[in-house]
């Protein structure tokens, strides 16, 4: 491995001179001490590289492929040669359905549901004549949802039955019949070898953690699983989980860092949706346990969330690599869903107000190109960070979560469909890009200069894209232009699969030189079982229903299983190298491969029916959500208008 592939991507950009920030920031330092500086930020770089190298553990978490990796921008701002930016600058008609979507009632005070009452009205442009006055709560069912967590739950008959899904073809039938396989091969050899644990290492036959689980055994397969398994009619598996969740899953004791977001999108998730799903109060106390536990990392001056938590004592912080010890913009923007479904489904406005702070102060930020939000925030001043900006790793889901957010809200929360707006506009504007050859790309912008590359993260936004478009978003002009850039990033992103050895896509690939599509170092060429590219395939199927697209989803699940079945078929790894014929593992079984990846292929070969459109919005870990007024699932605590 040359050193050049071990140092960070902006000292090659730079060949020794660093790239600085705006010129005035030049003058700070002299030449000499620069250098001197930069020598120990470079040398104390290699140290922490080499480490993510050595380290397992640490190798194939997410948090070193979608922080570590990209965090080029560290050299710069631990120099502190980069300034922040100054910021000057349709009702459900079934009364049956209704009954279901109230008995849950919140057990928030009477004071509390006013409030929260006034607050939804506002956020929703609801006006006062069209809302119906709030019933008394029903002492019975408030005293049902304050059981105890260990007392033994059931899933009772107000369980959302969703219809099955099969395709008429039995072509397709049989695909969706090899993905639900290849679901239980994953799920039954983690209960096997590594039940209660985080992940399977399906090669050694172990468990695993990522470190943005801490080292603490937290079912996070199960609980990421979950969902899949019920959508996947598997109700014995789900079961098992159910059981583990209700006895083992808690946070309390558990003194190691955790990743504020990835417990939030994954745990507190999953749960919500298994909670829809069954109406099983459990699932809802658990997830509502686990979300109070990240509630001390919301406490900073702007109420931006820092990264990190111990869940026991509550301290929290940012990771040192991120600009400035800065908040990321992903993690802080990535938080609406849950938080104000939370809110919905227990009549406590605080996660509601939580995010709502979150997204006024991002909204109300200057930002220096149009609608794009720079990568780094900082959760004491509320000023962005260093100007980078991406629609991959450190970008992706805040871009995601505005027209989701939209989406989720019954197309009533119009800032979320102002800022994505916005948000578009300015990614068309300034980071699409388009090769000799045709393949438009997003590129990622630094201080104004392009860096010609993608990340299979960013593969997820053909689904973004199209789901503005679908969803009249826009003019119907701008809906058909984003409707073709959607369907040509598709096109790139399987580009970056059909051009390696196993037919499976890099993390990361350029558009420079001779590279189009195309990895460049040994260490772009991972696949993690990521399911973005998969992702962005399954909105485009059911958005143009283009038989391209479930072609293209198949020929990836078939690259998979040739590829990353471990060799005894013993569950589903990662790979090191996707351009070798013969990859190897990085044995580990990726809690978003259940959750993400096999649910987004199992969808694609089935009808539109199960998990419609029309009632569910995912969550950027693949969990569905019912939307506000169009789903019996929404667990409403105010009644319905219109
Ligand atoms: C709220 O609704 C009223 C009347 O429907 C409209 O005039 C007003 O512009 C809306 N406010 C916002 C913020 O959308
Ligand atoms: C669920 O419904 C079935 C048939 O409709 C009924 O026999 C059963 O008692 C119900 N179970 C519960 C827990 O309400
Ligand atoms: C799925 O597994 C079952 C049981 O092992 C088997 O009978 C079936 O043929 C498999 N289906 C496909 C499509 O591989
Ligand atoms: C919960 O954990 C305990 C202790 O590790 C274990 O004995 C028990 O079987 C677990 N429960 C389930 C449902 O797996």
């Amino acid at each position: 491995m040359s050193t050049r592939s071990l140092l960070p991507t902006h000292q090659r950009n730079s060949s020794g001179i660093i790239i600085l920030g705006p010129p005035s920031s030049r003058s700070i330092l002299r030449m000499k001490e620069k250098y001197f500086f930069f020598g120990v930020i470079v040398s104390f770089m290699f140290f922490c590289f080499i480490g993510m190298i050595y380290l397992p553990d640490l190798k194939s978490t997410q948090l070193y492929n979608r922080y570590i990796k990209p965090a080029d921008s560290l050299g710069p701002n631990l120099l502190g040669l980069v300034p922040p930016i100054e910021s000057h600058g349709h009702n459900s008609n079934n009364e049956d359905n209704y009954e279901l979507a109230v008995l849950p009632r919140p057990r928030a005070r009477f004071d509390d549901e006013r409030r929260l009452r006034k607050k939804i009205e506002e956020h929703f442009n609801i006006s006062q004549e069209a809302v119906i006055p709030i019933p008394n709560l029903n002492p019975k069912i408030r005293s049902h949802i304050n059981l105890d967590v260990s007392q033994s739950s059931r899933i009772t008959n107000a369980t959302i039955d969703l219809p099955d899904g099969a395709d008429p073809d039995p072509d397709i039938a049989k695909k969706r019949d090899f993905i639900k396989n290849m679901t239980i091969i994953s799920w039954d050899n983690y209960k096997k070898y590594a039940w209660g644990e985080n992940e399977l290492r399906p090669v050694s036959k172990r468990g695993h953690s990522s470190s943005i689980f801490g080292t603490s055994k937290l079912g996070a397969t199960i609980v990421d699983g979950m969902d899949t398994l019920w959508i996947m009619g598997l109700k014995d598996r789900f079961n098992d989980g159910r059981i583990w969740i209700q006895e083992n899953l808690t946070l309390d004791g558990v003194r190691t860092e955790m990743s504020v977001f990835e417990t939030i999108i994954r745990f507190v998730g999953g749960l919500l949706t298994c909670y829809a799903f069954t109406k099983d109060e459990m699932f809802l106390r658990k997830s509502v346990e686990i979300a109070e536990k990240m509630l001390p990392a919301f406490d900073t001056p702007t109420g931006l969330p820092y990264s990190l938590i111990k869940p026991d004592t509550g301290s929290s912080k940012n990771y040192i690599w991120a600009s400035q010890s800065s908040s990321i913009l992903a993690e802080v923007g990535t938080l609406y869903l849950e938080f104000s479904f939370l809110t919905s489904a227990t009549g406590d406005p605080k996660y509601l107000d939580k995010v709502e702070k979150i997204r006024s102060l991002l909204d109300s930020n200057s930002k220096p190109y149009d609608g794009l939000y720079p990568l780094y925030i900082n959760p004491k001043s509320g000023k962005f960070g260093s100007q980078h900006f991406s629609v991959g790793a450190l970008g992706d889901s805040f871009y995601e979560y505005l027209i989701k957010t939209w989406l989720f809200s019954n197309k009533k929360d119009v800032v979320a469909l102002r800022m994505y707006n916005e948000a578009v506009d300015a990614i068309d504007k300034h980071l699409v890009q388009r090769t000799q050859s045709g393949l438009v790309y997003l590129a990622d912008m630094r201080y104004g200069r392009l860096e010609h590359k993608m990340g299979h993260l960013t593969c997820f936004a053909p689904g973004m894209f199209s789901l503005g478009a679908k969803s009249s978003a826009h003019d119907q002009k701008r809906a058909d232009h984003f409707m073709q850039l959607a369907a040509d990033i598709a096109n790139t992103c399987h580009e970056s699969y059909t051009r390696t050895a196993t037919k499976i896509g890099p993390e990361t690939f350029w558009f420079s030189g001779d590279l189009e599509a195309q990895s460049g170092k040994r260490t772009d060429r991972y696949y993690i079982l990521r399911p973005d590219v998969i992702e962005g395939w399954f909105y485009m199927w059911r958005l143009t229903k283009d038989p391209k697209y479930r072609q293209w989803a198949w020929d990836a699940a078939q690259a998979i299983e040739k590829s990353c079945l471990a060799p005894d078929g013993t569950g589903y790894s990662g790979i090191t190298d996707v351009d070798s014929a013969k990859p190897k593992y990085d044995d580990v079984q990726q809690s978003f491969w259940l959750a993400e990846t096999l649910k987004y292929l199992y969808l694609i070969f089935s009808n539109d029916e199960l998990i419609s459109f029309d009632q569910w919005v995912f969550n950027t870990e693949g969990h569905p959500l019912p939307i506000r007024n169009l789903n019996p699932a929404f667990p409403e605590t105010v009644p319905q208008t219109n």
